[in-house]
């Protein structure tokens, strides 16, 4: 889709999205414990529900990230001097103003790159932002997965900022962090070029877990969902009411893990393969890790990924942290 200043280029064809969806679903379902890749949490009514959470008492991390940016936003880009801002996950790009805001009144930022598995999310994102800033020119938006089209973003012809935040990084297991950050900097960052993450910080347990158990009962209809991208990908008819939301820390390994767990045995058969999966009352099925960083374990990653020169902005109560990193 094109309107004069915003484009939006689809990478994840039906088809091919629909076959390695179903690869995942398999492998994880199939795999000890069970799992189910976090990407399907976004499906169908997944991006509204993240929203909702966002918004959440309870779920500080948005807002504390808001209130990094809004401090250090426009110092951040005043150093950097982009010329394109990459943004990786950004969902409907809701605190992506903080940084084109500051990089505008710069008056160096040409384009901004919203990089997300969610077309939906970065239409309304695009829309919203092209309202808000006549004056930038150019919103590319990309819709891709993370694994398979970094490479397709558009190369810049000055200096890049790419961003990772929200702590999209913890959804990834260390080696996997590691790897991911490797492929930031060698597939779309060069000299000159800077990396802004975000990353959820090591802090009092039951802070960390009522983030992640709201009263209200969203972040366990956001869990839930996942069942039913499951249900639409494979063409099932799992029943969600057989399974309960349940998210704890998980201290050996630094990570909130989020699970469904089956209140009663639960059994389907994946078609095309005919592989019947059988869920025993009390399993789970592990949906998503949130890992929780200290600021030298965090630096340990980026330095493993060779990325050097970090500066780091965090809150009053170290709750969150905002990483900056030159290449
Ligand atoms: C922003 C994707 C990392 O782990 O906090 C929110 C997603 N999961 N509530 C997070 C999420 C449950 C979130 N990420």
């Amino acid at each position: 889709m094109t309107t004069d200043r915003l484009s939006i280029t689809v990478h994840t064809q039906a088809d091919d999205e629909r076959l390695s969806a179903v690869d995942d679903i398999v492998r994880g379902f199939t795999s000890e414990p069970k799992t189910l890749d976090p990407k399907f949490l976004y499906h169908g009514e997944g991006s509204e529900l993240f929203d909702e959470i966002t918004r959440l008492e309870e779920y500080y991390p948005t807002r504390v990230e808001r209130s990094l940016l809004e401090r250090h936003g426009a110092e951040i880009v005043q150093s950097v001097q982009p010329y394109d801002i990459v943004e990786l996950g950004p969902g409907n790009s809701a605190k992506s103003g903080l940084l084109i805001g500051p990089a505008l009144a710069a008056g160096t930022l040409r384009r901004y790159i919203p990089f997300d598995i969610s077309e939906e999310a970065l239409r309304e994102g695009g829309v919203s932002l092209m309202a808000a800033y006549p004056e930038l020119r150019e919103i590319a938006a990309v819709v891709g997965d993370f694994w398979r089209h970094l490479r397709e973003v558009p190369p810049t012809e000055g200096t890049r900022l790419a961003a990772l935040l929200g702590s999209t990084i913890g959804n990834l297991h260390p080696d996997e962090q590691c790897d991911f950050l490797w492929e930031i900097r060698e597939g779309m960052l060069g000299p000159g070029d800077a990396f802004l993450v975000g990353a959820d910080l090591v802090k009092e347990t039951s802070v960390i877990e009522a983030a992640y158990n709201d009263a209200k009962g969203v972040t366990a209809q956001f869990n839930l969902n996942s069942l039913r991208a499951v249900n639409d990908l494979l063409g099932l008819d799992i029943d969600t009411g057989l399974f309960r939301h349940r998210a704890f820390f998980n201290t050996e390994h630094s990570r909130i893990e989020m699970h469904l767990e089956a209140l009663a045995d639960v059994s389907f058969t994946l078609s095309p393969s005919g592989v019947t999966v059988d869920i025993r009352a009390g399993e789970t099925i592990w949906t998503e890790s949130s890992y929780k960083f200290t600021k030298e374990a965090f630096e340990g990653t980026l330095a493993a990924a060779g990325f050097a020169n970090v500066e780091w902005y965090t809150d009053p109560d170290d709750m969150f942290a905002l990483a900056l990193a030159r290449v």
